[in-house]
């Protein structure tokens, strides 16, 4: 990448954070499929919408159906779909947007690397803390199921591994507490560490 220089552009990430009245950072939502990651990705979305806050959501779901679509779930392929959407994130920071991401990212070592993308000072890594049972029972998706009938490989909690978090920021154990309730959890946090203006 020698001969790639950086470009600097007279509309910055401070002048949008200004206008915006708010910082931008990123919110990681890390979990097993089926622990409600997307769900409470959508209905904390709606919240900062409301509370005039310019967020965006992004998902394994659609990305793996744009972006992604050429990654399997390989070790190397996950590492690479975090890779790429951290490195999303971080325009939509400079654009000065609120990104909640919701990917099950069950690596230890890619969560890193994301926060190395990203800066670990612009990233609030939330744990949607969910017992693997809870997520089988609901299989919303009925992935749980092909992956214990060996339709599907390396699913994550039945044959690949799902490490989990031990410095999360905001841990959710989302089978003891509704959506609206892991919502506030975060946007409590939100507040009372000055991440965002809202009441
Ligand atoms: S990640 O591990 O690379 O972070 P990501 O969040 O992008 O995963 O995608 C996970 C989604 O893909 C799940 O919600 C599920 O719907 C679907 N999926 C399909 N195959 C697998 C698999 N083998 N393991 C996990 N999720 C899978």
């Amino acid at each position: 990448m020698s001969n790639i220089i950086k470009q600097e552009y007279s509309i910055n990430r401070e002048n949008y954070q200004e206008r915006n009245g708010h910082r931008s950072f990123v919110i990681w939502l890390t979990g097993l499929s089926g622990s409600g990651k997307s769900t409470i990705a959508n209905s904390l979305n709606r919240k900062l919408f409301s509370s005039g806050i310019q967020s965006i959501v992004l998902d394994g779901d659609n990305t793996r159906l744009g972006i992604n679509k050429d990654l399997t779930f390989s070790k190397k392929d996950r590492a690479e779909n975090i890779r790429r959407v951290s490195e999303i994130a971080k325009l939509f920071i400079d654009k000065g947007q609120v990104v909640i991401t919701a990917f099950i990212s069950p690596f230890e070592i890619d969560r890193m690397l994301a926060k190395e993308i990203i800066s670990s000072n612009e990233l609030i890594e939330v744990f949607i803390d969910c017992p693997i049972e809870e997520c089988e029972k609901r299989d919303v998706k009925g992935l749980y199921q092909k992956a214990r009938n060996g339709e599907i490989k390396d699913f994550t909690g039945v044959s690949s591994p799902f490490e989990s978090p031990k410095n999360c920021d905001i841990r959710i154990e989302s089978k003891k507490q509704n959506i609206e309730a892991s919502v506030d959890q975060i946007l409590e946090f939100l507040k009372t560490n000055s991440w965002l203006p809202i009441d």
